[in-house]
């Protein structure tokens, strides 16, 4: 087996964007010859140990993915030494990490949508069921974006 791939998806609060991102990359990378680790993580520890948001969980069952056993937890220093990839929802978490990251981190920081259509997830805690909708959509075609970019896909 080719060496881990460790990734780690990062918003915020960590129970809306970043575990969708995180529900979605465990299954999607059995479709990849690549060998990936995954997770996620907030900056900010509000939701520290909680569920997802029931409005991600139940989006995410729609589209086929269930984010019902992942939990809340603050990034730490830690992080930007276990992972190879820490990946930001949007330009303020992206800014967050870029600040935290020390000189002697290998981790390569970026933002999910730079490997698709570009820009930002919006942050969709404060809206509607809609814009978790959209919100998932980004985050599936992002997720699936940064994986092809990695590594190549199974011929099955
Ligand atoms: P997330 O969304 O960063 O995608 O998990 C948010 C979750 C919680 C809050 C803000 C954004 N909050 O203010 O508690």
């Amino acid at each position: 087996m080719s060496k881990k791939i460790k990734v780690c998806f990062v918003c915020l609060g960590n129970i809306c964007r970043s575990p969708a991102a995180d529900g979605i990359a465990r299954v999607i990378k059995k479709e990849y010859s690549c060998n990936f680790e995954i997770d996620s993580c907030g900056t900010a520890g509000w939701h520290i140990g909680n569920s997802p948001d029931l409005r991600m969980i139940e989006t995410a069952s729609n589209y086929g993915y269930d984010l019902s056993q992942l939990r809340g937890r603050q990034i730490s220093n830690m992080d930007f030494e276990k992972f190879d990839y820490l990946v930001a929802m949007d330009e303020a978490n992206y800014q967050c990490l870029i600040e935290m990251k020390q000189a002697n981190s290998n981790a390569k920081v970026s933002k999910l949508l730079d490997y698709s259509i570009g820009g930002d997830v919006p942050d969709p805690y404060y809206g509607g069921i809609k814009g978790f909708e959209q919100c998932f959509e980004l985050i599936e075609e992002g997720v699936k974006s940064f994986f092809d970019n990695l590594c190549e896909k199974h011929n099955t």
